[in-house]
């Protein structure tokens, strides 16, 4: 065999086979690739100069009630008790398990009377090392704490393998649902009841518009594993209840609340000037996509991780491989984020 002539350099055709396609691309495409100034997102400072391209092990880990999770992305509460939920539930613990997220399973509130439901909700395999929530509202805390039977919520929480309870609290959603309960306990006594009697990790949330300050410095001041903001923004429950009525009439109660970037300003000056025992937040409701969701990390005084319900669900609903597609892209995107952004927090550093 002859010896080939010449040395191989990096940029010869060889080594880049697409090079000639690549340059022709690149003329054709410059005139549909004018940037206009006023889309930069100015949220971040770009500083390209101080990593190599990064894996994703530069995403920093985030532990939640004891639990390790290998990115600071949390997939909030949605379904259960329906065709789809087991299929769905199982698709978004197994993306978990697959890299390290941690989850809240939707309303248990059946699992209290009956096991008819239980393997929708029974997920724990799927993610053994991650955390795994179960959820309750206030409506059915209250009517357990009427009855005296608050301790059953230790038992579904065993029974789910669950590392903890999340609380939803929802007057609006109840209000505008047909068949909704109204409370009669405030929903702050409810849960320093549940504060007191289940020593298990607790985390409270809205679904779907936020909490305003008194409500956040409350809660910030319990002893909670952390509060979801469940923020204005995205998924609306009360337009959902009003839009499952025969005629859609709208409210103008659908549109109050907090947005997110709104409620990290709260917690932040809540966090500067009080004492307060809840130190973590999942930062939800609205959050579009993993840029939001680094940026309203960066923004928060408190450690955060960024949850979303919505987008996991358009997912989950395809199969298990477009999700985990999905995940794996937002992770890298992610990592990119980490290695040359840096969140414009108030002032010039
Ligand atoms: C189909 C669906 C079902 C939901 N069910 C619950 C629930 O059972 N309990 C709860 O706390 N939140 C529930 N939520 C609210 C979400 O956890 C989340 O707070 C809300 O959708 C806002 O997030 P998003 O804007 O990213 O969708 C549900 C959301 C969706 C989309």
């Amino acid at each position: 065999m002859t010896k080939r002539p010449f040395i191989l350099k990096k940029h010869d055709m060889v080594d880049d086979p697409n090079a000639s396609s690549r340059k022709s691309d690149h003329i054709n495409l410059t005139f549909q690739s004018q940037t206009n100034k006023s889309n930069i997102d100015s949220r971040f400072y770009y500083e390209p100069l101080f990593q190599g391209h990064p894996s994703k092990d530069i995403i920093p880990k985030f532990e939640l009630a004891k639990k390790i999770m290998n990115a600071p992305i949390w997939i909030s509460s949605m379904t259960g008790g329906t065709q789809y939920a087991k299929k769905i539930n199982e698709n978004l613990a197994r993306a978990c398990g697959s890299f390290g997220l941690g989850m809240g399973l939707g309303s248990c509130r059946g699992l209290l009377e009956s096991n008819e439901h239980f393997e929708d909700f029974n997920v724990r395999k799927f993610l053994p090392n991650q955390p795994l929530f179960a959820n309750l509202g206030i409506a059915q805390l209250e009517k357990l704490i009427f009855q005296k039977k608050l301790n059953t919520v230790k038992d579904l929480v065993d029974r789910l393998s669950a590392d903890g309870l999340i609380i939803h609290v929802n007057p609006l959603q109840e209000y505008f649902q047909p068949e909704g309960d109204k409370f009669r306990m405030s929903p702050i006594q409810i849960i320093e009841e549940c504060c007191q009697y289940l020593n298990f990790p607790l985390i409270v949330k809205e679904v779907g518009h936020g909490f305003g300050p008194k409500s956040l410095l409350r809660l910030l001041q319990l002893p909670l594993e952390a509060v979801d903001f469940a923020a204005a923004g995205g998924t609306n429950f009360s337009s959902i209840e009003l839009k499952r009525l025969d005629n859609y009439n709208p409210n103008p109660l659908e549109l109050v609340g907090h947005s997110a970037e709104e409620m990290v300003e709260f917690c932040n000056f809540i966090a500067s000037k009080n004492n307060i025992t809840t130190k973590k937040l999942i930062i939800s409701g609205g959050v579009k996509d993993f840029l939001e969701g680094y940026y309203l990390i960066g923004q928060s005084t408190l450690p955060a991780i960024y949850g979303q319900a919505a987008n996991f669900l358009k997912l989950a609903l395809i199969d298990l491989d477009t999700l985990e597609k999905y995940v794996d892209a937002q992770l890298q995107n992610l990592a990119m984020a980490y290695a040359y952004l840096t969140v414009k927090t108030s002032k010039f550093e």
